[in-house]
């Protein structure tokens, strides 16, 4: 595998998507779109009237449909809601907007608010009517406290107190069937090794990069990529794709992969990521059955997979 199997494009998603690839193409989607909650990617504002964000995701949703093969799956990673941003230029679109709540803080009269967006909880229904198949939504607990809470976060008063974020969701569904191709159907230990990723609950420090606000480790889409491809010729696609973290996962296990973001920046950062583990020799021994899409003979070698017949059968 080299980067003729990695194609990136710079671009709005769900436009990319519909002039650039086939319906039925991608094995898996590993993603975690913008939260709607002001983070800055660039020039990109993450900040829309909460009815126009879930209308232009219910677009992108159906592009990811469409394009999935049937048994692929989509994971997404968000939480289950998001805070309450008094600053949020949008902030009466808000779910659970009360325009008559009144409190007084620093001195200063404040009229209306919001609580929480349930964001994940709303995507996760989204997915549903998109396609009945929908499986376990895992939970990612971001490490420990002190990793996934700000020293400054107000916890609210004894009459309201606010449970403090600590983990988000990553949502699981599959198209038209549960089963996806390549696996060889086998049960039991062996078949299924991951004993941590089979869990619903992960604990995963979170990653830092101050090239970009919000990136997910590593560790994720590759626990995701070796859970849910077996196909010899997989493709993984990332719509939202930041720095490349699910490209650098795809990469290390010779899966081909397609990336979007709408910041021709990360785009290249992305690529630079990509290209610099495809430069390496793989780093995992793949899973029973399961040959990465274009190993060389030395590759193969060095994974042991020529001793044991390859199972290319999709
Ligand atoms: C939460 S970040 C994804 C980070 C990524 N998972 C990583 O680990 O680097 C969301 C990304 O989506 C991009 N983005 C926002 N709106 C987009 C759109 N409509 N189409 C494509 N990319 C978009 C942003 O530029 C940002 O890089």
């Amino acid at each position: 595998m080299n980067m003729d199997d990695v194609t990136l494009y710079t671009g709005e998603c769900a436009a990319i998507m519909a002039e650039h690839i086939r319906d039925e193409s991608v094995d898996l989607v590993v993603t975690s779109p913008p939260y709607n909650c002001r983070k800055i990617y660039g020039d990109f504002d993450d900040m829309l009237p909460w009815p126009e964000y879930y209308s232009w995701f219910s677009k992108v949703l159906k592009e990811l449909y469409r394009v999935l093969v049937p048994g692929g799956v989509i994971a997404i990673n968000i939480p289950g809601v998001v805070r309450w941003q008094a600053n949020h230029r949008y902030a009466d679109t808000w779910s659970d907007f009360d325009p008559y709540y009144k409190t007084h803080r620093g001195g200063k009269k404040v009229i209306g608010k919001g609580r929480i967006e349930p964001v994940g909880f709303q995507i996760f229904e989204m997915m549903k009517q998109n396609d009945s198949h929908i499986r376990e939504p895992i939970i990612w607990v971001k490490g420990s406290e002190g990793n996934a809470i700000g020293g400054d976060y107000r916890m609210g008063c004894d009459s309201d107190p606010y449970m403090r974020p600590a983990h988000e969701f990553i949502l699981l569904g599959s198209k038209s069937r549960w089963f996806h191709r390549g696996g060889t159907g086998r049960r039991g230990g062996d078949a299924v090794p991951f004993l941590d990723e089979t869990k619903d609950v992960w604990f995963i420090t979170p990653d830092r990069d101050s090239r970009h606000p919000a990136i997910f480790p590593v560790e994720l889409p590759r626990r995701l990529i070796k859970l849910f491809t077996h196909a010899a010729d997989s493709v993984v696609l990332d719509p939202f794709l930041g720095l490349g973290s699910s490209g650098v996962a795809a990469a290390e296990l010779r899966r081909s992969f397609i990336g979007i973001d709408i910041n021709a920046e990360y785009v290249e950062l992305s690529r630079e990521r990509i290209a610099k583990v495809l430069a390496q020799p793989p780093l995992f021994r793949l899973t029973p059955g399961c040959s990465g899409r274009g190993l060389d003979e030395s590759e193969a070698e060095q994974l042991d997979l020529l001793a044991a017949p390859l199972n290319l059968v999709n």
